[in-house]
């Protein structure tokens, strides 16, 4: 279960987030949403400890892990603007992960070339990232960002360079391996669809709240 606790950040002396509460269990996936600026990648990155609230805690399975830094939290994250390793070709990118954990590096190159078959980049393997399509790179970081079986799953609008068949194809398949894997899943999203075919709460997120939308 993750869990936020009264959330509180200020950005540029303006209250960003004010009093955020909200709770994650394993296998389930929450949608935010909201204008942008209201906050919602802010709010992203407190639970991913890249920002330290200045009030309120980030708890997981029972262990308040606020001041955890990032890389200590066992979470994966995908942005908006994905980073891909450009001197890395499309399987190493994916391979990364398991690699810094501690898997020889053949075995990493193993799971990452079955991944992305998973995801039909199979082809592409060997590839250098910036040779693909925008909407290709984007399904390698999703590749990578979910290689290392992440305790949660924190996902920023990660669709929003697919075309609608491929985004329907990866909702599905997304949905499949967070319930699967029983991670906790945060999907921030301004399309509601999505949210919806994706998310078993959504809540928006306004005046640095979450209200309920269903
Ligand atoms: N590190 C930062 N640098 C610049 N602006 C920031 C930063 N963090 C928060 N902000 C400001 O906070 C507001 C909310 O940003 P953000 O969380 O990205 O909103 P959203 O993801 O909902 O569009 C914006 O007005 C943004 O300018
Ligand atoms: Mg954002």
């Amino acid at each position: 279960m993750l869990e936020l606790r009264d959330i509180h950040l200020q950005w540029d002396h303006r209250p960003l987030l004010a009093g955020v509460n909200l709770r994650v269990a394993a296998g389930q996936t929450v949608a935010l949403l909201g204008a942008s600026g209201s906050g919602k990648s802010t709010l992203l990155k407190v639970v991913a400890g890249i920002e330290v609230p200045e009030r309120g805690s980030v708890w997981f399975d029972g262990q308040d892990i606020t001041r955890l830094p990032p890389h200590r939290r066992g979470f994966a994250l995908m942005f908006q603007d994905f980073a891909l390793f450009p001197h890395l070709d499309v399987r190493d990118n994916v391979a990364f992960g398991l690699v810094e954990q501690g898997v020889p590096r053949a075995a990493a190159r193993e799971q990452a070339q079955a991944m992305l078959a998973r995801f039909g980049l199979g082809e592409h393997a060997r590839s250098r990232v910036w040779t693909l399509s925008g909407g290709e790179q984007q399904r390698v970081a999703l590749a990578r960002a979910l290689i290392t079986q992440p305790r949660a799953l924190l996902l920023d609008e990660p669709f929003s360079a697919l075309d609608a068949a491929l985004r329907e194809h990866l909702r599905a398949e997304f949905r499949e391996r967070i319930t699967d894997a029983g991670m906790a899943a945060i999907l921030v999203t301004h399309d509601e669809a999505e949210a919806r075919a994706m998310a078993q709460q959504g809540w928006a997120l306004q005046g640095g709240q979450l209200r309920a939308l269903w």
